[in-house]
């Protein structure tokens, strides 16, 4: 059983779309054990509440030295035996501490195919606003594992999006995440959860 620590930021959606395929037996060996959020109140914490998942609220600014913070959330993801990560809409820098004790064990979605769109400052609606600024002709989400970097880790999976001539941010924004992030993430959880992900000098194979 693939015990997931799924840490958050806002509306957790895509946190939604992992609680829903594994209530829907789609991810039968893998538990959601608990839900961090960096923020007060995000949304996704009432989604866990809601159906029975520990959900808790690590926020930097409380602790009064970053070491506190980091080993807060360490102490969290230890106390719940947790063997895989997901970044699903996260916004703060996970402590590097956290990436050295979690290697390989932590992954994000992001909402473009990277290495377009991402990196520092490349995060939600300013995302879409990009691809459409510059007129790519198609877009969609990535799953990676996360390193030292930003959006540089190995990429497990990506799909494809195409743009509409009267796309705005926010219509693709929400394609992207319903034909793209909801469905790779739960994959991806699926896949490693069947040890069928392996990386290799940062190239990642799916075994059959
Ligand atoms: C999504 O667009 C995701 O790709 C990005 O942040 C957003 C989070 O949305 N990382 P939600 O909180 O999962 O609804």
């Amino acid at each position: 059983m693939l015990r997931v620590g799924v840490l958050i930021s806002g509306g957790g959606t895509n946190l939604q779309a992992l609680i829903d395929n594994v209530e829907k037996g789609q991810l039968d060996n893998v538990t959601i054990e608990v839900v961090i959020s960096s923020k007060k109140d995000a949304y996704g914490l009432e989604r866990a509440r809601d159906h029975g998942i520990r959900a808790v609220e690590i926020i930097k600014k409380d602790y009064s030295d970053p070491g506190l913070f980091e080993e807060a959330l360490l102490d969290e993801l230890d106390r719940n035996n947790i063997d895989l990560v997901v970044l699903a809409g996260y916004l703060q820098i996970v402590p590097s501490k956290v990436v050295e004790a979690y290697k390989n064990r932590i992954i994000n979605i992001h909402p473009s195919l990277i290495p377009a769109f991402c990196g520092n400052g490349f995060y939600g609606l300013k995302v879409h606003e990009e691809a459409i600024k510059r007129g790519v002709k198609i877009t969609g989400a990535t799953v990676h594992f996360v390193d030292e970097g930003t959006d540089t880790g190995p990429i497990i999976m990506q799909k494809a999006v195409e743009l509409k001539d009267d796309d705005t941010p926010e219509s693709l924004q929400l394609r992207v995440m319903e034909e793209a992030e909801w469905v790779i993430l739960p994959e991806a959880v699926g896949l490693i959860a069947k040890g069928k992900v392996v990386v290799n000098n940062n190239v990642v194979r799916i075994k059959e």
